[in-house]
């Protein structure tokens, strides 16, 4: 298949590329580094030059926290719900939509929500759609699960409140999986929670990172909810990360029913396992 693979350079977007191109795919890369600004494409018309000979479309574009340059309405709302007009008016049938667990009617951050209007513009239209929600997805070379193994070496683990918040986490090479399948699957029209089936507590899931990498467990020091909030936003000009709303979502946990999964894939997803950190779908290509 020829393939438009939008946020090609990102963490999904290039494990993706790669067991696309393993299979013998065309891809299409776009995204800021080869030159298209998403935020631009906020009409179908932007896009129709680039649908020419495509066969289907993966958007991979996100950002987790704002900045002056990048806000989540044009690039979580504006460009993709233009683009899947676009694809409707071409014909484009096969368009599978990256977007998050939680993106749904209890969403009430602006993460999630800009997200939801372009999911919801998807499934308004007739064609051969899935929208995918992942959940906190670990593996080699993520910024947010970089950012985790980096808390875990501390000889201090800092969690919020209780730290026993609820997490399905789930691995790079199971989401790419489920992409692979989608573009052949027969069953359309689907919105699809990716996650692990395994449940670690926040605090469990940052000691299962220090063991990944070789350490003993560490002591946990449990920071107060408002402190925690006061505190990212504080630091939130330092990183896109660190803002509160994202602690607000941490809160509230990443976790759902995996069963449509698990029969959608016809198997489960891969259990926790040290290595696992440390591997994307090369390092499991090769190995397999
Ligand atoms: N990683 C996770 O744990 C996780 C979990 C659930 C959902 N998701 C969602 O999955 C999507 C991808 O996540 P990721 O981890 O792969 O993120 P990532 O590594 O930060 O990649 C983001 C991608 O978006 C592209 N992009 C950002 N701004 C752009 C712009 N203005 N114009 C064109 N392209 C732009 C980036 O390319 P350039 O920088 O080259 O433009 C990059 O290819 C996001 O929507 C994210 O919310 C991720």
């Amino acid at each position: 298949m020829n393939i438009l693979l939008i946020g090609a350079t990102g963490f999904i977007g290039r494990n993706i590329a790669s067991a696309l191109a393993a299979t013998g795919h065309q891809v299409t890369p776009m995204s800021r580094q080869n030159g298209i600004d998403f935020s631009t494409m906020t009409s179908p018309a932007h896009w129709l030059p680039h649908l020419k000979g495509i066969d289907a479309v993966i958007n991979c574009v996100g950002i987790i926290g704002e900045t002056a340059t990048q806000r989540f309405e044009p690039l979580h709302t504006l460009a993709p719900s233009a683009l899947f007009r676009a694809c409707h008016e071409t014909g484009v049938r096969r368009v599978l939509q990256i977007s998050a667990l939680g993106a749904d009617e209890t969403a009430f951050s602006a993460y999630h929500l800009s997200k939801r209007a372009a999911d919801n513009i998807l499934r308004s239209l007739d064609l051969d759609w899935f929208v995918l929600r992942p959940s906190l997805i670990y593996g080699k070379g993520g910024k947010s699960a970089d950012l985790f193994m980096r808390l875990a070496r501390l000889p201090l683990l800092t969690v919020i409140g209780d730290g026993s918040q609820k997490l399905q986490p789930v691995h790079i090479s199971d989401v790419v999986a489920t992409v692979l399948q989608c573009l052949t699957s027969r069953e359309v029209k689907r919105t699809l929670d990716i996650l692990g089936t395994e449940t670690f507590t926040f605090t469990e899931w940052l000691q299962w990172m220090r063991r990944a990498q070789g350490l003993q467990p560490a002591p946990v020091m449990r920071i107060p909810f408002w402190l925690a909030m006061l505190t990212a936003r504080l630091a939130s000009p330092l990183s896109p990360m660190l803002r509160p709303e994202n602690l607000r979502m941490l809160q509230i946990g990443y976790w759902a029913d995996v069963k449509p999964l698990v029969d959608f894939l016809g198997r489960k997803p891969l259990p926790v396992e040290p290595h696992l950190f440390f591997s994307n779908v090369d390092t499991i290509r090769r190995a397999s």
